[in-house]
This record gives structure tokens, C-alpha cells and sequence, in this order.
């Protein structure tokens, strides 16, 4: 059997606002293997993004734990966490989150700049990565010259260029028309094909049919996780 590539145990998230808490997540338990592809549900507010960041080490829990390899990851500290970070997850988020002024392949190529990667060798890894997304010949170009199907590929590229052990995307399709979604869905089943492992968030049951397990959230509890 495949061993567990991420494992959260007991992870609660609190909000505070004018000293009242707000429960985003309660007592959330699950477990990742490598090479899963998993779609997370659930209604605006049930807090999936909230859980993303967790996993992607963007956020820390209020409670509970993460394994990332059988590694305790929230008992890192805040420099550790980037560092782990960068080297495990690849973000892709609804808004794309590109630098404006900045061409495609440097938006690629910066992951690598944080993890000490030489120039020559960025550029060669991120042009290679922008030709598997389809975008070899605008590499050139800046994020208000591609559409939003190109900046989203373009973003990730960007997740991809590390060569991380996971792909979080939150919502990659949301803020895009049917076809630029679905050359985005067919991207990561491919990605899902050669054997990585993505998260990801919808609203879109179409989305979520291409994954091969759901789970589902409510008021910050998992009331559903179904393989498919
Ligand atoms: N920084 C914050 N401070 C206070 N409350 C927050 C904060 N961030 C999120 N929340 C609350 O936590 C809950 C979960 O938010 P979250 O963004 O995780 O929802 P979501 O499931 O991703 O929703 P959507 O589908 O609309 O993106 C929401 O009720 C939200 O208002
Ligand atoms: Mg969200």
C-alpha cells in the first residue's frame, strides 16, 4: 500500500473579531496518498479555503496537526514552514496571483530564485514548463497580454517548476469561461496521469467528476469523502 503523503489530524481554525471566535474548521481528519486526486466541496463559507492554506502551510491550524511524509509540519517554525513550502507544495489560486509587471517565464522562474536555483537553469526549467502547458511561444509576454486561461496555466507552470510533491488549487477554474476551464481540468488530469498528487477546490460538480475522490465540507466539518 502507498504510504501517506499528507495526514491531518484534529485540525481546528479559529477566527477572532472583536474577541468573538468564529469555528471556520472543526476537528477535520484526513489522509492524502500519493498520486490521489481529490476534489474538496462545499458551500461559500465552509471554510475550503481556509483548510487550503492550511495544508499549503500558508496558514497555521488553531489546533491539530499535519504530516507532510510523516513530518509534523506546524512544529517548524515560520522559516522552516516556507522552506517547506517551497519545496513540497505548488499553489494555484482563482485569481491567479501572477506579479503584473513581470514576463511569464520570470512569474515561473521565481519559485527557483527562492530555492537558489542558478539563472541559467531557472530559465531552462520554467521554458520547459511553460511548453507543456501549451505556452512556449508567449513566454514573453506579461500577465495583461495572456488571457485568463493563459495567465492560469501560466500560474501553473509556476506550481509546477519545483517539482513539488503536491498541487493545491483552489477554485482554478472559477474564474474562467468553459473552454479556458476545461483546458485547465485536462492539464492537471494529465498531471494526475503521470502520477502527481492534487487537491482541489470547486463548486463545479463537472470540476470535481474528473477527481477520483470528493470531500465533502459543511460549517467546517467533513460530512462526506467518497471514492469515485
Ligand atoms: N481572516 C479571517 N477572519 C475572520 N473570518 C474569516 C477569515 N477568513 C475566513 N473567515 C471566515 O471563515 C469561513 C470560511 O472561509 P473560507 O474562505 O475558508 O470559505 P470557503 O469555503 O473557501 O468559501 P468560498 O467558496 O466562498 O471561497 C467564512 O465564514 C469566512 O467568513
Ligand atoms: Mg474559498
Amino acid at each position: 500500500m502507498r504510504p501517506d503523503l499528507l495526514r491531518v489530524v484534529g485540525v481546528s481554525k479559529e477566527y477572532r473579531m472583536d474577541g468573538v471566535a468564529f469555528h471556520a474548521l472543526t476537528n477535520i481528519s484526513f489522509a492524502i496518498k500519493k498520486g490521489e486526486f481529490v476534489a474538496i466541496m462545499g458551500p461559500s463559507g465552509s471554510g475550503k479555503s481556509t483548510l487550503m492554506h492550511i495544508i499549503g502551510c500558508l496558514d497555521r491550524p488553531s489546533n491539530g496537526k499535519a504530516y507532510f511524509e510523516g513530518r509534523d509540519v506546524f512544529a517548524a517554525n515560520d522559516r522552516e514552514l516556507a522552506s517547506i513550502r517551497n519545496i513540497h507544495i505548488g499553489f494555484v489560486f482563482q485569481q491567479f496571483n501572477l506579479l503584473r509587471r513581470t514576463s511569464a517565464i520570470a512569474n515561473v522562474e521565481l519559485p527557483l530564485v527562492y530555492a537558489n536555483v542558478s539563472s541559467n537553469e531557472r530559465h531552462k526549467k520554467a521554458k520547459n514548463i511553460l511548453e507543456q502547458v501549451g505556452l512556449g511561444d508567449k513566454t514573453e509576454n506579461f500577465p495583461s497580454q495572456l488571457s485568463g486561461g493563459e495567465q492560469q496555466r501560466v500560474a501553473i507552470a509556476r506550481a509546477l517548476v519545483t517539482n513539488p510533491s503536491i498541487i493545491l488549487a483552489d477554485e482554478p477554474t472559477g474564474n474562467l469561461d468553459s473552454k479556458s476551464g476545461a483546458d485547465i481540468i485536462k492539464i492537471l488530469k494529465r498531471l494526475h496521469e503521470e502520477g502527481r498528487t492534487i487537491v482541489l477546490v470547486t463548486h463545479d460538480e463537472h470540476v470535481a467528476s474528473h477527481a477520483r475522490r470528493i470531500i465533502s465540507i459543511a460549517d467546517g466539518v467533513i460530512v462526506g469523502d467518497k471514492k469515485q
